[in-house]
């Protein structure tokens, strides 16, 4: 059984990114797995300080904030899903933020292992999604995470217009899949 944290990065509630996301825990749940969860709608996270505190204080973050009920999931978690519209070529700034505030992370290692992203956009997957895929790359690479799956919803602008997407079923299915 796998402890997966999701964190769902959009701002716009049950949007297209977030149905992925759903169906991603659909999948897990439904093969054993023990999901949780977080939209940073839910658990506002400020932006890294870069004090330092972190690192004189075991990992504890000098800001109070979502980032703390963040953590405590992570930190019972061995897999992380990161879900988020793609805004800018990159996941959502308040996705962004939760990533940099990981930096406390480095004084505390998580016991995380692998990961996964899930992405919506609205223009096209090679043009449009490619930095964000490149960026998820680089951000597990450094935090030695193994990748366990990129789904990237392309064409999707509105808010419904993922529903009846096949790719659904493959979020579905890669939660399902997962060992
Ligand atoms: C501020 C903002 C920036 C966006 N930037 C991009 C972009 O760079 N490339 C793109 O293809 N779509 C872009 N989009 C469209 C969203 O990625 C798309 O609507 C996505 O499916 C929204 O996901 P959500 O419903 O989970 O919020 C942007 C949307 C917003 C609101």
């Amino acid at each position: 059984m796998r402890k997966i944290v999701v964190l769902s990065g959009s701002p716009r509630r049950n949007g297209n990114s977030e149905k992925l996301a759903d169906a991603f825990i659909r999948g897990a749940e439904s093969a054993g797995h023990q999901v949780k969860k977080m939209s940073v709608i839910d658990y506002p996270v400020k932006g890294c300080l870069g004090c330092d505190y972190c690192m004189r204080n075991n990992g504890e973050c000098i800001q109070k904030d979502g980032m703390q009920a963040i953590f405590e999931e992570l930190y019972q978690a061995d897999m992380v899903v990161f879900a988020t519209p793609v805004y800018y070529w990159n996941m959502t700034s308040q996705l962004k933020a939760v990533v940099d505030r990981l930096y406390a992370s480095i004084a505390k290692p998580l016991p995380i292992t692998s990961s996964a992203l899930l992405a919506s956009l609205g223009g096209n997957v090679q043009e449009d999604g490619k930095l964000t895929v490149d960026n998820y790359n680089i951000i597990t690479n450094y935090m030695k995470l193994k990748d366990e799956g990129v789904i990237i919803a392309d064409k999707v602008m509105n808010k419904n217009e993922i529903d009846g997407n096949p790719i659904l079923e493959e979020a579905e299915m890669l939660g399902r899949s997962l060992k």
